[in-house]
């Protein structure tokens, strides 16, 4: 019995070698899956998607044009996230907004905003608040809530401008596209979303 002492021990080395071999060649090629996959996603995406809150897709072909039911989705939205500071008629008097230096913008005037009345830039002012102000962002709320929001706060003054392909463009709405190009974004690793976030 005392001599089968040895080949027990080489037996047991030979099958720790072979289990770590397997383990080894398993790590290799989840490793290349990886590095697969992110060639695809790196070609699809761009840095906006990255920046840009996700959401269901818009439930219409141009949500960048008014309709009738972006105003309605978009009164909602407004009385739940907005009118406690911009009052619920829009005039910067809600009660939270009173107690504000600067006020909170009033929407029935034309005077006073730091960017163009137009629909992208208010889209644009939802994704990113105003910087060093009580204006948040709301890049969380739904698609069509920042498109029917834009549209509705407009509705409440002046004629607003119009915008060009070019202002859409700019904050990411392709007009060529059903529903402007938005939509659910591809997922793609954590590591890669703030590769790219740090590489614009
Ligand atoms: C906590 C208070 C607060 C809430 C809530 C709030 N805002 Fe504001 N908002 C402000 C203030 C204050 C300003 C003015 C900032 C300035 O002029 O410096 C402002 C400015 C704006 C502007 C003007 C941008 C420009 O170009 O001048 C828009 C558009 C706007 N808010 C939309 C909204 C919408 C839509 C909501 C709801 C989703 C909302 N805000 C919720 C406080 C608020």
């Amino acid at each position: 019995m005392k001599k089968l002492g040895l080949p027990i021990a080489l037996l047991h080395m030979t099958v720790a070698f072979i289990v770590v071999g397997i383990v080894a060649f398993v790590c290799a090629d989840y490793e290349n899956e990886k590095n697969d996959s992110r060639h695809l996603t790196e070609a699809t995406i761009s840095v906006w998607d990255v920046k840009t809150s996700g959401g269901p897709k818009s439930e219409f072909k141009d949500p960048w044009n008014s309709n009738a039911d972006l105003l309605k989705i978009g009164e909602a939205a407004f009385k739940q996230n907005c009118a406690d500071c911009h009052g619920s008629g829009g005039m910067g008097d809600g009660p939270t907004g009173m107690t504000m230096t600067p006020r909170p913008r009033n929407f029935a005037l034309a005077t006073g905003w730091k960017k163009d009345r137009k629909v992208s830039n208010i889209f644009e002012t939802l994704e990113k608040g105003l910087e060093g102000t009580a204006m948040g962002s709301y890049a969380g709320l739904k698609l069509d809530e920042k498109f029917g929001l834009a549209h509705y706060i407009l509705s409440l003054g002046p004629r607003p401008q119009s915008d060009t392909t070019a202002d859409l463009n700019r904050v990411g709405i392709d007009p060529s596209q059903p529903g402007g190009g938005l939509g659910p974004r591809p997922e793609i690793p954590i590591d890669l979303a703030i590769e790219l976030i740090a590489e614009s």
